[in-house]
This record gives C-alpha cells, sequence and structure tokens, in this order.
C-alpha cells in the first residue's frame, strides 16, 4: 500500500492522535450516559465504520449497534438532498440514540439524518463527529467532536476518494492533482 502515499499532500491527524481522541470521546460519552441504561450507536456507512467500531470497543456503558446509510448528491447540489438507502433494523423509540459520523462537510447528511431520527421520537439524540470541515454552517448540534479540519479532501480512516484510502490509520490530505484534471 505505501506506493499510494504519493497521493498524500500531508498526514492531517495521526494514528496516535485519533486513537487517543477516540479514547477521550468515548470516556466522556461513558461519564454522560452513566446510569441511563442501553444506548444505541447509529454508525453512518461506509464512513464511520472504523470510527464506529473503536469508539465502541472504549465505551464503559451498556450500548449497541446499529447502522444507516446515506448518499448525498454532494456539496454542489443545490437542494443538498440526501436519501436513506440503508435505515436501522431496530426501533429507536424512546432509546438515547447517538449517531457516529465520520465526517461533517456540507453538513446536508447529518442535519437530514438528527430530522428524520427526531420524528421517530428517541428519549434523546446527540451527535459524535470526527472530523468537521471548519467555517462550514450547519444546523445541528455536535455534542462529541473529535478535530476541526481544514476544507481540504481528505481520506483514510473510513474517508475515501472513490472508494480507495478508506483503510489507512490516518487522516490525510489528498493531492489536488490527484482528483482534479
Ligand atoms: C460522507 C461522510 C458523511 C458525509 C458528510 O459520506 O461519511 O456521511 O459524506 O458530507 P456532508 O456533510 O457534506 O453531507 P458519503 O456520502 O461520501 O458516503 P460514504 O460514507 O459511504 O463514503
Amino acid at each position: 500500500m505505501e506506493n499510494l502515499y504519493h497521493e498524500f499532500e500531508r498526514i492531517l491527524v495521526t494514528e496516535e492522535q485519533i486513537q487517543s481522541r477516540v479514547r477521550e470521546l468515548a470516556a466522556e460519552i461513558s461519564e454522560d450516559y452513566r446510569g441511563k441504561g442501553s444506548i444505541v450507536l447509529i454508525g453512518i456507512l461506509k464512513g464511520s465504520f472504523m470510527f464506529t467500531a473503536d469508539l465502541a470497543r472504549h465505551l464503559t456503558i451498556p450500548h449497541y449497534i446499529d447502522f444507516m446509510a446515506l448518499s448525498s448528491y454532494g456539496n454542489s447540489a443545490v437542494s443538498g438532498a440526501v436519501r436513506i438507502l440503508l435505515d436501522l433494523r431496530a426501533d429507536i423509540y424512546q432509546k438515547h440514540v447517538l449517531i457516529i459520523e465520520d465526517i461533517v462537510d456540507s453538513g446536508h447528511t447529518i442535519d437530514y439524518l438528527y430530522t428524520v431520527l427526531k420524528t421517530r421520537k428517541p428519549a434523546s439524540i446527540k451527535t459524535c463527529v470526527l472530523t468537521r470541515k471548519v467555517d462550514k454552517a450547519i444546523n445541528t448540534p455536535i455534542d462529541y467532536l473529535g478535530f476541526d479540519i481544514p476544507d481540504v479532501w481528505v481520506v483514510g480512516y473510513g474517508l475515501d476518494f472513490a472508494e480507495r484510502h478508506r483503510t489507512w490509520p490516518f487522516i490525510a490530505e489528498l493531492k489536488k492533482d490527484a482528483y482534479q484534471d
């Protein structure tokens, strides 16, 4: 895989930084939900598969995991339309729900998801986001945030470019000539 390194401009968040922050977030979440019963972690596929798995392993409260897959029409979409490709297996009515996202970019995905899940009347709904692009206006509150990152194309730790680079343990900035003509 080393021959793909030439596509990276730089490493933005190292594996050590990610793992350390994930442990901190898990400790904070465990503390906040202690005594509230089981919480439902909702990982948003595909991007959050690694973050969800790592975070879950460090939680010290009862939890179970469900997944959703959403498709966005991209940052340039006029409407910012999002649709559900894969829905939850279980009902979240009166459950404590934590949405797990790898990245908030335009915010369309998380805004849509938050609105949809609220209509299902969970006991509570919070968001845990590993990376957020700075200076983007979103409506949804982010309750647990890993890192603010610059507005560049990022890959690794779940994030892809044309399905590539998802399984790196770090987050890197992709070189512009890797995705521009
Ligand atoms: C990415 C990412 C978020 C969303 C964020 O998913 O995983 O879910 O985009 O973008 P937004 O804030 O502009 O809506 P993507 O649709 O690329 O699917 P993937 O996770 O399967 O790669």
